[in-house]
């Protein structure tokens, strides 16, 4: 490590003494993913990913980069959890590569489990609470071969999946995640092509999202069979769509907007159908769904992990959707995405309106990329640093509303490989310099270590 975390700063940040951020029930913690980090991508019997396909195809990545070292996380994992234990979290999200633990036909691979096994070992030896997603997006690549999630087959292959982890990993895990953003699978990978496998068709969205839920729905009871005591969810990412103006065509499109963003994936889960407005943006979508899918969807969840970003301002196209209207003048990320902590806050109270099945919510991702460097040995991350007090007072606010939220993840750990985006884009709270693997502290990483030590010694 570059610096030293006791060498904290000095100003704080720190809730107001009446926050629930105080309480050591409520968790803090961040967040990683298998193929941003691990790297090693043919290591130990490690099959490839519709990710590295992807990513090796020339314009699909930004400046060409892939997953194939990455953080090198695989090889660094021991000093990774060392810095991960220095911020004084009390959980640590991640996901499990399915290429790196099963075979073809359906074998484990040992050396593949084994990586995982040590991981959560010395998370749990750490008394860091296991939060573990099995699919982060990396889709064994012989699945898709076969379709990938077009195929109703490979909904079977992933419950065969979470069968193994399982009954593999029982006891080493507070709560598993089924999936990450199937919107993000679903819509980016099959709808518009931005992710792998980089198909493009509305049609591929709809089913593939149905072949995804699905999976989920089935993995639930296999996982309550070999792991009773652990927590079972799913995670969503969710967007705010707002009006461009008080028009009831704007309004219209707002509300499609959020539709097509979360009330596609939290209707099925929390209410067991489709919202039938999805088919009106999308005439003649309807994926085939069969006799009882429906009700294995909509499996009784301990918990809903919700992963929250930005708001897009839209109007009404004149037909039957919506186009964006960026609006000028406000604060974004390096993304380009707008801070709009008011969104998380207005999403969260209205779901809790909406569905009455809605269960304990983790903000399960919620951070920002910035041009993040090393100055002196130090990242200054001012706006890092303001972005996660809003976006933790707009939490805090929502539970204050009666909302069941238990926890907080920040998105991420350290900067990784930012998907299509490449190395360029920074969400770490920690900065890594990829040409030597050297991780630095930035600031946000500081204040958040500062707080949570200040809250265990009131404790
Ligand atoms: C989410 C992904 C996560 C990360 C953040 C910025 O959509 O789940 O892996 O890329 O966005």
């Amino acid at each position: 490590m570059a610096n030293d975390i006791s060498a904290l700063a000095d100003d704080v940040f720190s809730p107001p003494s009446d926050s629930a951020l105080w309480r050591k029930d409520f968790l803090l913690g961040a967040a990683t993913a298998a193929y941003q980090i691990e790297g090693a991508a043919q290591e130990d019997g490690r099959l490839p990913s519709i990710w590295d396909t992807f990513s090796a195809l020339p314009g699909k990545v930004l400046a060409g980069d892939t997953g194939a070292v990455a953080c090198d996380h695989y090889n660094r994992w021991e000093s990774d959890l060392d810095m991960l234990s220095a911020l004084n979290v009390d959980a640590y999200r991640l996901s499990i590569a399915w290429p790196r633990v099963m075979d073809e036909t359906g074998r484990p691979n040992r050396k593949g489990l084994d990586f995982y096994r040590r991981l959560l070992g010395r998370l749990k030896e750490k008394g860091l609470k296991t939060f573990v997603t099995l699919y982060h997006w990396d889709l064994p690549q012989h699945l898709e071969d076969r379709g990938g999630w077009l195929n109703r087959d490979v909904a079977y292959r992933f419950a065969d999946y979470a069968d193994l982890m399982s009954r593999e990993l029982a006891g080493q895990v507070d709560a598993w995640m089924t999936l990450n953003e199937p919107w993000c699978s679903a819509f980016l990978g099959y709808g518009n092509g931005h992710h792998a496998p980089g198909l493009a068709n509305g049609r591929f969205a709809t089913q593939a999202m149905h072949h995804l839920l699905l999976a989920h729905g089935m993995a639930i009871p296999v996982l309550r069979a070999n792991d009773p005591v652990s927590q079972k969810g799913i995670v969503a990412n969710i967007g705010r769509g707002t009006p461009n103006s008080g028009s009831a065509a704007d309004r219209r499109a707002a509300h499609l907007f959020e539709v097509q963003h979360n009330a596609w994936i939290l209707d099925p889960l929390l209410k067991g159908v489709y919202p039938e407005d999805l088919f009106e943006l999308w005439p003649g979508t309807d994926p085939l769904v069969l006799q009882g899918d429906m009700k294995t969807i909509a499996a009784p969840l301990d918990f809903l992990g919700i992963n929250y970003y930005f708001r897009t301002n839209v109007k009404s196209d004149g037909a039957h959707g919506f186009t964006e209207v960026p609006l000028e003048g406000v604060e974004r990320t390096q993304m380009g995405w707008e801070v709009y902590p008011d969104g998380l806050r207005d999403l969260l109270t209205g779901f809790n309106e909406t569905y009455a099945a809605l269960p304990p919510i983790y903000i399960t991702e919620n951070g920002m990329a910035s041009d993040d460097n090393v100055i002196d040995g130090r990242v200054d991350d001012a706006q890092r640093i303001a972005f996660l007090k809003r976006h933790l007072a707009a939490v805090d606010e929502v539970i204050k509303k009666g909302v069941d939220i238990r926890g907080y993840f920040v998105w991420s750990l350290m900067d990784n490989f930012e998907w299509a985006f490449g190395y360029e884009r920074r969400f770490g709270i920690v900065h890594v310099d990829y040409d030597t693997q050297k991780r630095t502290f930035k600031r946000s990483a500081e204040l958040i270590a500062k707080f949570l030590k200040e809250r265990a010694a009131r404790a």
